[in-house]
């Protein structure tokens, strides 16, 4: 076998299966293991798979995927689509390069009812409409990264069941510049049951987190060189905490600010604190972490003072149509809500942190950040569905209010 019908056949191999040993390979082609490490360098090199100890990951870019299922047959097509396919997006990745956005988190597939008002415990009730589509807080914020400018790398685990598909599908047609999405082959991916009741759009959520919770050291290790290159790290607690608390700590140490979105509450968040550059819990969240129930202003503030005395650093409270509160050094500024004719809440908070941690990685300041990702945010709820996000222009046009305000 040529060495470049060898190259198309690993892709083939690791386009469906992700990742694979040197090992493997060498058994699989009756080559040596250099031949295979030759194989898999040439490949790397051409942006296709990252290498990994003793092997290689896929690197779904967009255009990856789609070209190795569009020209499978072909690696020759394959290299020479993708050539055209840089030398087109060259421009625009230069462009962004220096602002990437590194994200570890969960996909979930949301199964959504809409209903005049939440069931009462025993009650059933008929729900209006029921969508199914995709979510979970991780996928929910890159979504909203990617709308804003910045390169996005996406990091989750799905299962190997037919809701994998989705995430896939989902992550491939969006704006997200590359993902790695490792495969439980135990555990299904994660799903959430959400009630979003009628006029406001509030929600009520029960989350099935599945192969969310089993991310590996390693595969988590895996994704170093990603973090290397953003500016930006965000997470959130949807994933197992090991994970979320290794991948915080290799991310600072290498050199990215680090956000954490301490989403869904745990108690753990605390030992994550060391490697946290911003923290942003909304009002549940920040009543748990410190102790102090929040539902204004200022009992946002004390519960700032007490969050930071447990080791937070700069910390944004959000909290929905009352806004943000931001304690940065001994500084409170309250950042109010923009007018929304509000349809759903369920993802505010994905979206403003994804917008937030994107004009962070362009260097905006912590105030004028805030006030984008809560216009990014306000025009969120006023669409339906966790993951459906406004468009970059929209954002812009919407921010005009804060001069007016
Ligand atoms: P979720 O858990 O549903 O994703 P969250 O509780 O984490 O949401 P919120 O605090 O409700 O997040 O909202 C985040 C931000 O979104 C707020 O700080 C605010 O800027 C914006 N926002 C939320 N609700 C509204 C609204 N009704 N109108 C305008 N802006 C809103
Ligand atoms: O924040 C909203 C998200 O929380 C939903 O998409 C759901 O999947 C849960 O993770």
């Amino acid at each position: 076998m040529f060495s470049k019908e060898r190259h198309r056949e690993i892709l083939v191999y690791l386009n469906k299966h992700e990742r694979v040993t040197v090992n493997q390979l060498a058994i699989l082609f009756y080559v040596s293991k250099e031949t295979i490490r030759n194989d898999l360098n040439i490949l790397a090199k051409q942006g296709f798979v990252q290498r990994c100890h003793g092997g290689a990951i896929i690197l779904r870019r967009v255009f990856h995927t789609q070209l190795v299922n569009d020209f499978g047959t072909s690696i020759v097509k394959v290299l020479n689509q993708v050539n055209m396919q840089r030398k087109i997006t060259r421009k625009r990745k230069i462009k962004i390069m220096k602002n990437k956005v590194c994200i570890l988190g969960s996909f979930n597939v949301d199964i959504i009812a809409k209903v005049d008002r939440f069931p009462k415990s025993g009650e059933s009730i008929l729900a209006s409409n029921t969508i199914i589509g995709p979510g979970g807080k991780g996928a929910n914020q890159a979504m909203a990264a990617s709308k804003c400018q910045v390169q996005v790398h996406f990091v989750g685990k799905v299962g190997k069941d037919h809701f994998s598909q989705m995430a896939r599908d989902h992550l491939s047609s969006s704006d997200i510049s590359s993902f790695t999405l490792y495969q439980d082959e135990e555990y299904k991916t994660g799903s959430a049951i959400i009630y979003v009741s009628q006029p406001a759009g509030e929600n009520m959520i029960a989350i099935h987190s599945g192969a969310n919770q089993h991310i590996t050291e390693s595969e988590v290790s895996s994704i170093a060189s990603e973090m290397a290159d953003a500016k930006i790290f965000l997470t959130q607690l949807e994933n197992n905490f090991e994970a979320t608390h290794k991948a915080l700590m290799m991310a600072s140490q290498l050199g990215a600010k680090t956000i954490l979105n301490p989403a869904p509450y745990s108690a753990r968040t605390i030992e994550c604190l060391p490697w946290v550059d911003y923290l942003t819990p909304n009002e549940t969240e920040a009543s748990m972490m410190s102790g102090i129930e929040v539902n204004d202003i200022d009992s946002a503030k004390k519960a700032a003072q007490a969050i930071r005395a447990i080791g937070a650093k700069d910390i944004i409270i959000t909290m929905g149509s009352q806004g943000a509160l931001i304690y940065e050094g001994s500084k409170f500024t309250h950042i109010p809500a923009l007018k929304a004719l509000s349809v759903d809440t369920t993802g505010a908070g994905d979206a403003f942190n994804g917008a937030f941690a994107a004009a962070i990685a362009q260097e905006q300041s912590l105030i004028s950040a805030a006030k984008f990702a809560s216009a990014f945010a306000s025009l969120a709820v006023e669409r339906e569905g966790a993951s459906s996000m406004p468009e970059y222009q929209n954002v812009l046009s919407r921010l005009a209010q804060y001069e007016r305000k």
